[in-house]
């Protein structure tokens, strides 16, 4: 609502909102009107039926009185009669729209209980290794027709990390969500240490981390959001999470520090803020799996900073992190990057339309599938990978970074890398260019 006015204002739509609403509100009226029209025409038919039945019944009664054939009380009895067992039929008439209310809710629940069937009891799985194999997977948002995600495949081993970049639509969150089990595939699997993650049951949450696009804080306070109100949360977790992702001293900086209640929403915390907590979120507890989606959107070059760190102290630990993003700065640790191309994650540094950078130079052929950091020579602490063929001192040495950010670069069809903001940014500022 607080979102909407601010747009409203900031774009100057007072007087279309306006007009809009009057005319909203001109229809509803109209439709009131006519509602209330024939729910007096429905009350008085059924009323006018009644005094007609009531007073033929009378005039019946009256007859034969006269008659002889009944008594003056039989008549005023009858007609007393007459008038009970009219009541409920009047009663139905009048109650019609809630009896249908009451239908179409019903119907409503039904549906929605038959399209998530009842959670079956599941046998306990012991803590996964970090070892993550997706198959074939086919994952189309609840209620969808088409699948933005058909057929993609791809294995992570302990202690590694894969990015996942792509146009807008391609399907990245949609991905991310089944790796993070918030949908469930409707073909292929996730298998985490090689059990599918519905096996996981409730124990899910302990071993995956999700960090989703729209980053949603509950009301409470900073550390139960990152303790995701768990009632046994111990604080050495919390500030041991909120430290490994960076927070720790963003957090320290609120009113009331870890105690900081944030409102429904997060409203009073910046973007960053609330990013960087539910980072913290995502890596409490040090889940097998931290899978998160543009975690990098609203964040400064220290909290990139801070993302590649968490994302190699997780790496270490023998974790392993997915990672959607737009910017190369957010793939630093990752030993893969791949390009959502027709639903489906293509390794960037190989592949049919990003003719393969590493591969060019080395004058190899790309082999489907292979992390790059095995195809790769493993990069010195400089950063710089030494291609195969360089060792033979023909081709110049390409950081990882570049590589990658050229094979990006291909398929996205965005122009230029090095200079592109001016000589004086340079590779900083390329490393966070968005794609
Ligand atoms: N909750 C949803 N309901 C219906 N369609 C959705 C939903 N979420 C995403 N989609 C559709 O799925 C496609 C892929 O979306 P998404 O995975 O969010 O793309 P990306 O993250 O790559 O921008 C889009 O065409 C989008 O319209
Ligand atoms: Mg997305």
């Amino acid at each position: 609502m607080r979102a909407g006015s601010e747009t409203v204002q900031g774009l100057g739509m007072q007087d279309a909102v306006v007009s809009r609403s009057r005319a909203l509100r001109g229809e509803m009226l109209d439709r009131l009107l006519s509602i209330s029209d024939r729910n007096g025409l429905f009350s008085v038919t059924s009323r006018t039926l009644r005094l007609f039945l009531q007073s033929m019944m009378l005039g019946l009664g009256a007859w034969l009185a006269i008659q002889g054939q009944v008594t003056p009380g039989i008549m005023i009895a009858a007609s007393i009669l007459l008038g009970r067992a009219l009541a409920p039929i009047e009663q139905a008439v009048m109650q019609w729209p809630s009896f249908q209310r009451t239908l179409a809710a019903r119907r409503s629940l039904a549906t929605l209980l038959a399209e998530t069937p009842p959670e079956p009891d599941r046998t306990e799985l012991p803590a996964p290794r970090a070892l993550v194999e997706v198959q074939n997977l086919v994952v189309a948002p609840p209620g969808a027709k088409t699948a933005p995600v058909r057929g993609a495949s791809l294995k992570l081993e302990p202690g590694q990390a894969a990015g996942i970049a792509g146009p807008s639509a391609s399907g990245k969150s949609t991905l991310a969500r089944a790796l993070a089990g918030v949908w469930r595939p409707y073909g292929g699997s996730v298998r985490l240490d090689g059990a599918e993650l519905e096996h996981y049951g409730d124990t899910l949450g302990r071993y995956v981390g999700y960090l989703p696009q729209e980053v949603v804080l509950f009301e409470g306070t900073v550390a139960q959001n990152i303790a995701r109100f768990s009632p046994d949360a111990s604080d050495e977790d919390v500030v041991d999470a909120a430290k490994r992702t960076g927070g720790h001293e963003m957090i320290l900086g609120l009113q009331g520090g870890y105690d900081f209640q944030v409102s429904a929403g997060g409203a009073a915390l910046s973007g960053g803020q609330r990013q960087r907590i539910a980072m913290a979120r995502a890596f409490y507890g040090s889940p097998a799996l931290v899978v998160m989606d543009e975690p990098d959107s609203n964040l400064d070059a220290d909290g990139t900073m801070a993302l590649a760190r968490a994302v190699e102290g997780h790496k270490k630990r023998g974790g392993t992190v997915v990672i959607v993003a737009h910017r190369h700065g957010a793939f630093a640790q990752c030993d893969i990057v791949y390009l959502m191309e027709n639903g489906r994650p293509v390794p960037a540094t190989s592949g049919r339309s990003s003719a393969p950078v590493r591969q060019l130079q080395s004058g190899r052929r790309y082999r489907p599938g292979q992390p790059a950091r095995q195809a790769v020579k493993k990069p010195a602490a400089g950063g710089k990978v030494a291609a195969p063929a360089e060792a033979a001192g023909s081709v110049r040495s390409v950081s990882r970074e570049e590589q990658m950010a050229a094979a990006i670069a291909r398929v996205t069809g965005s122009r230029g890398r090095a200079g592109e903001r001016g000589p004086a940014v340079g590779a900083a500022a390329n490393r966070d260019r968005p794609l």
